[in-house]
């Protein structure tokens, strides 16, 4: 009886320091956002996310009509809030877009065209968990016109021309080296002596 029993807590031992043994082995990096996702996990991780959009956003249409005025404030808007990560083409290539695990996506890709408008507005407007893409929506979805309109925007994303990307640098959000060469501007402009700090990029 008691052989038994010692044999038991042996067995349980060898589980428990076979386990954290494997645990170590495995752990280290697992969390380290540096490495890029196989294709197979990005391919899933769509497939399931797809499953989990509920599927009256899916049958949605955009209740904005497309018209260049709608264009031209999702630019605007996306210049302020979305391109520090996506980039104003759209291309992900942006400071720390490929920094992300997942990376920021290409947003003129074919998987991301292929989607149905209400499930590119359910993900601006509800985001998307254990990644870097936040939630923008406020209220209720039926008032939230302004994501519709960037739905557009991100149709329009594979025919944006050099002039409409020039035109959102003007809204991207300023580095303090930017701002505080716009402060010495003003400065000089309203006729005070300053210095022009130095610009690093
Ligand atoms: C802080 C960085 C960040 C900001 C700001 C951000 N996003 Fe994202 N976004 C991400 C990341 C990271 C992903 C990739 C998530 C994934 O692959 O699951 C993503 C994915 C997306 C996708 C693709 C969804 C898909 O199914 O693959 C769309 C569309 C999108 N973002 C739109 C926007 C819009 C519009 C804004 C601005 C209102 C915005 N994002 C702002 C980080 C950001």
């Amino acid at each position: 009886m008691f052989r038994r029993i010692k044999i038991f807590f042996i067995i349980v031992l060898l589980i428990l320091v076979g386990s954290t043994l494997v645990a170590l082995w495995l752990l280290p990096g697992t969390f380290s956002a540096k490495s890029t996702p196989p294709e197979w996990e990005v391919k899933a991780a769509r497939f399931i996310r797809h499953l989990a959009t509920p599927s009256h956003f899916l049958k949605m249409t955009n209740p904005v009509p497309y018209s260049s005025e709608a264009l031209r404030e999702a630019r605007h808007h996306f210049a302020d809030h979305c391109a520090t990560c996506h980039a104003n083409d759209g291309s992900g290539k942006s400071h720390m877009g490929p920094n992300f695990y997942p990376p920021v996506p290409d947003l003129r890709a074919p998987a991301i065209q292929a989607m149905a408008d209400g499930e590119l507005f359910y993900v601006i407007h509800y985001g998307i968990r254990f990644t870097g893409m936040p939630a923008w929506g406020k209220g209720q979805p039926e008032e939230d016109l302004d994501s519709w309109k960037l739905v557009h925007l991100i149709r329009h994303f594979p025919d944006i021309t050099p002039e409409e990307i020039a035109e959102m640098k003007q809204y991207n959000p300023l580095t303090r080296a930017e701002r505080e060469q716009q402060e010495a501007l003003d400065q000089f402009l309203s006729g005070e002596d300053v210095v022009f700090p130095e610009h690093h990029h």
